[in-house]
């Protein structure tokens, strides 16, 4: 079970948060919900997706599903590197595991994705949604899953709790916002920098090497010598060498 009280307590700056047993998306309870800091979390959902509506997949009770629906700082300029960075972190305080980042919203532990972040800015509001997917203790994934996903904890019991977890996401993406550390913790744990990327565009496979991140979040590569800056909304990473 997944004890709200005891995430708000530590993270005071949230106004509203509330748990649901199941749900179709937490992105869309946040949006029916709309509001300034309000957490919207599930133990299961029946209808998740990813960034490019891709699915996500969910197990009852072995994840963490929640979405944040925020009035955002224009001091922020990318609120998924700030969150990401805000996940590694809390990985990082709270145990020994050492995640990392595939830019631009996946976090990677031992060479699979355990988690993946979704910031949607909706267009007819003031508001944007947060939306975390991380897979906790979840083991069974399926088949075409299976080599690239995995979990924060796998054979092993978890040492700590999901509401542990939740509240240190919490308390640390409003520490980072605040300190502006996040852009280095994010380049930290970017394991695609230095290494040749492949992506599509405009249905041209284009073959370049990661090079660092502006300051909005967009990714620099070298295509043979010419310096291209590519944009996450645009473009899905393929592979990394
Ligand atoms: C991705 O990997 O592309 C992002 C995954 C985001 C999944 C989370 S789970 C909570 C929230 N509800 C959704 O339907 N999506 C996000």
């Amino acid at each position: 079970m997944i004890d709200i009280k005891d995430i708000l307590a530590q993270n005071p700056w949230l106004i509203e948060g509330s748990v649901a047993k199941t749900s179709a998306s937490t992105q869309l309870d946040a949006k029916a919900n709309l509001g300034d800091k309000k957490l919207f979390i599930s133990e299961m959902q029946t209808a998740a997706r990813g960034r490019f509506g891709r699915q996500y997949v969910t197990e009852q009770g072995k994840g963490i599903y929640m979405s944040l629906s925020l009035k955002p700082s224009t001091a922020i300029k990318n609120y998924t590197i700030l969150t990401a960075a805000a996940i590694t972190a809390a990985i990082e305080t709270l145990t020994s595991k050492k995640p990392q980042i595939k830019w631009v919203n996946d976090i990677y532990l031992d060479n699979k994705k355990i988690a993946g972040v979704l910031v949607e800015h909706l267009l007819s509001s003031d508001y944007i949604i947060i939306g975390i997917g991380l897979n906790f203790n979840q083991i069974n994934f399926p088949l075409d899953l299976r080599d690239k996903a995995g979990s924060l904890f796998n054979e092993e019991t978890p040492p700590i709790t999901r509401s542990q977890l939740i509240a240190e996401i919490w308390r640390q993406f409003y520490k980072l916002q605040a300190d502006e550390t996040f852009f280095d913790i994010y380049r930290a744990h970017s394991f695609i920098l230095g290494k040749t990327v492949e992506f599509e565009e405009q249905d041209e496979t284009i073959i370049a090497t990661a090079v660092d991140l502006t300051e909005n979040g967009e990714l620099i590569v070298n295509t043979g010598g010419l310096i291209k800056v590519i944009s996450s909304g645009e473009v899905s990473l393929k592979k990394w060498l």
